[in-house]
């Protein structure tokens, strides 16, 4: 097994050259390449060249690793160690020139399920807003070399930022969901990237960060940056088809916990 400042490296070096693709082909111009789930559920020419560029250089780099991301079939390896990569996060953004977009690749051991792995390493990088978040499994979490930790409570309630699922029949649920939360709010941030949300909590940007129904890949890197930054993160309901990921300092963490599990 490698060592996770080794597949942090790597990590880092892939997230800053995939997400520079992004943004060369964002000015270009965005095409978009198909709808998934719903209509609102897109993805671009460039979420599927960005993953391409990434597997190709992980297929070089580490050969008996596997691969689980976004955008095409998953791989098994031999090693023990899966990638797990969002080659753009924050699409739709991405497609209405919002720069809060990200590529977000992570190194996991245990396989594809987010319940089950342990993660060793994750990178996410916001080319648009040339920031490089990092975490290795006991190295702590960094942006551009300087070390990351939560936020600390103030009396002020806390920031929390949230996401909504792409398919409008989940959106009454949701918006329930927010106002149980609004009760321990100074305020609500919906950004449009999960796994740049969760790197601002690791940073002290956001207080907390809850979203039902993110996928594997939304989720990997982020988690990692937070708990490495002294926070915590949860998911629960994780027998529905849209768990809940819970994540912020402790005392966020779980005062959002008690009241989102009250609801469900
Ligand atoms: C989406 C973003 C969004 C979140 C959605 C995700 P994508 O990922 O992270 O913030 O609310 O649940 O699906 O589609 O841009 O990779």
């Amino acid at each position: 097994m490698s060592a996770p400042q080794e597949l942090v490296e790597l990590a880092a070096e892939l997230a800053r050259e995939a997400g520079e693709l992004a943004r060369r082909r964002r000015a270009e111009g965005v095409h978009l390449a198909a709808t998934k789930s719903s209509l609102a559920d897109i993805v671009t020419d460039a979420d599927r060249e960005v993953e391409e560029l990434i597997r190709g250089r992980l297929r070089d780099a580490r050969p008996a690793d596997g691969f689980f991301g976004e955008e095409s079939d998953a791989e098994t390896g031999e090693s023990g160690v899966t990638w797990i990569v969002d080659p753009i996060d924050g699409t739709v953004n991405y497609a209405y020139g919002i720069p809060s977009y990200c590529v977000s690749i992570a190194a996991v051991e245990g396989g594809t399920n987010p319940d089950e792995w342990r993660a060793l390493a994750g990178a996410i990088f916001a080319p648009a807003l040339g920031e490089l978040f990092t975490a290795a499994r006991g190295e702590g979490s960094w942006l551009d070399g300087r070390r990351l930790q939560v936020s600390e409570p103030t009396g002020a309630g806390a920031l929390l930022a949230t996401g909504f699922g792409y398919d409008p029949a989940t959106h009454e649920g949701d918006l329930a969901t927010v106002r149980r939360a609004m009760t321990m709010a100074r305020d609500l941030r919906r950004a449009g990237a999960a796994a740049l949300d969760l790197a601002y909590v690791a940073a002290g940007r956001l207080d907390g960060f809850f979203e039902r129904g993110l996928k594997p890949w939304d989720l990997a890197a982020g988690s990692l940056l937070v708990s490495e930054a002294g926070g915590s993160v949860s998911r629960f309901d994780v027998d529905t088809e849209r768990p809940m990921l819970v994540a912020g300092s402790a005392p966020v963490h779980d005062r959002l916990t008690m009241l989102l599990r009250e609801q469900s």
